[in-house]
């Protein structure tokens, strides 16, 4: 059966140039190089400077993607960026992303589930492309978590970083099986019951401030792996597939204790986990596509690889996504 498939042409990555150390957050806050990354695997993460916004980081990301995939920007016809940060509460950062490429043509909007955020994008851009909405799209996660931290705060603030990461995704037809390129199954979800575990404690409507990032972090760790590794289930089940298949395994980083447990679970050994967490920290929606793009600049997923994507954060929001390279 021929079906339409969302193929990966090329990805990107920005990182503000301003490193961040737990030494240098030990002496900001009551905590430890030690703790930090007994606990996380985190030893630094990027910071923006003063200035630079989630959509600067972002079209930097894109135009590397577009680069990569060797396609001009007026080809887009659709940008999905998934962010908790956006420059503004209104419009969306896509389209200050959209105009900086000088499209101006198809449609460009923000995607907000938090550290799901791409995972959710890449499925929401799938299915434009699979019903004929858009034919080329820029997904794209970018975020600045360092301008919604308390930085008094130790339990959250040694946690997360800025970056983003982009793709570029192409309808393009497949037969039908699991041996196609693009994405072969997705799936999303949502629990609503927990949000008040990870929130930011401002909005527009409730507070009218931007507010900061409140989180309980060993009621998330407690959730974490049982979530991810139940909706990645799925998505071997949909596509007839098991761990043993997978090529590469891209998880969200957040803590590299949720990433090696996830891995020890499903039995995909060390050697197939890109993990970027010890560098980035946890930069939400752009730590997938930020370590795609580490782990395809350096060789090791290459075209024809099956790669394992998955998700987790606020809501609670969490997801997988299955695709071949
Ligand atoms: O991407 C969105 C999803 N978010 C996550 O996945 C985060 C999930 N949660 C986690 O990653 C972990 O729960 C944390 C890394 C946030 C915390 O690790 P934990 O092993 O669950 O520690 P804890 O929260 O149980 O805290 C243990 C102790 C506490 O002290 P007491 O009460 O035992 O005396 C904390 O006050 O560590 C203390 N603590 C710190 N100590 C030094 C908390 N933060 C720090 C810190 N430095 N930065």
């Amino acid at each position: 059966m021929s079906v339409t498939r969302a193929v990966v042409l090329g990805c990107g990555s920005a990182l503000p140039d301003r490193v961040l150390t737990n030494a240098e957050l030990a002496e900001m806050v009551e905590t430890s190089d030690e703790w930090i990354v007994q606990r996380t695997g985190i030893r630094e993460r990027r910071i923006v400077s003063e200035g630079e916004t989630t959509a600067d980081l972002g079209l930097r990301a894109a135009q590397r993607a577009l680069a990569d995939a060797g396609v001009e920007a007026e080809t887009i016809d659709l940008i999905v960026l998934a962010t908790a940060t956006p420059d503004n509460t209104f419009p969306a950062t896509a389209v200050t992303i959209q105009e900086r490429l000088g499209i101006s043509s198809g449609a460009a909007f923000d995607l907000q589930a938090v550290c799901s955020g791409f995972v959710f994008a890449l499925t929401t851009a799938e299915a434009y492309l699979k019903n004929g909405l858009a034919t080329r799209a820029l997904v794209i996660g970018a975020e600045t978590f360092s301008r919604i931290l308390d930085w008094q705060d130790r339990s959250t603030c040694v946690l997360f970083g800025d970056g983003a990461g982009a793709v570029v995704l192409e309808a393009q037809p497949g037969a039908g099986t699991s041996a196609d390129r693009g994405i072969l199954a997705s799936k999303l979800r949502s629990d609503g019951r927990h949000k008040e575990k990870l929130y930011v404690d401002g909005g527009p409507s409730s507070t009218q401030t931007v507010g900061h990032l409140r989180m309980q972090g060993r009621e998330v760790f407690k959730y974490a792996v049982a979530m991810i590794t139940d909706v990645i289930e799925d998505v071997f089940e949909k596509t007839g597939t098991t761990a043993d298949d997978i090529a590469w395994f891209v998880p969200h980083q957040a803590n590299k204790r949720i990433i090696d447990a996830t891995a020890r679970k499903l039995s995909i050994p060390d050697s197939k986990v890109v993990t970027t967490v010890d560098r980035h920290g946890n930069t939400s929606a752009a730590s997938i596509p930020l370590a795609l793009d580490v782990a395809v600049k350096d060789g090791r997923i290459k075209r024809g690889d099956l790669v394992l994507l998955e998700a987790m954060g606020g809501g609670f929001t969490w997801g997988a996504c299955l695709l071949r390279w």
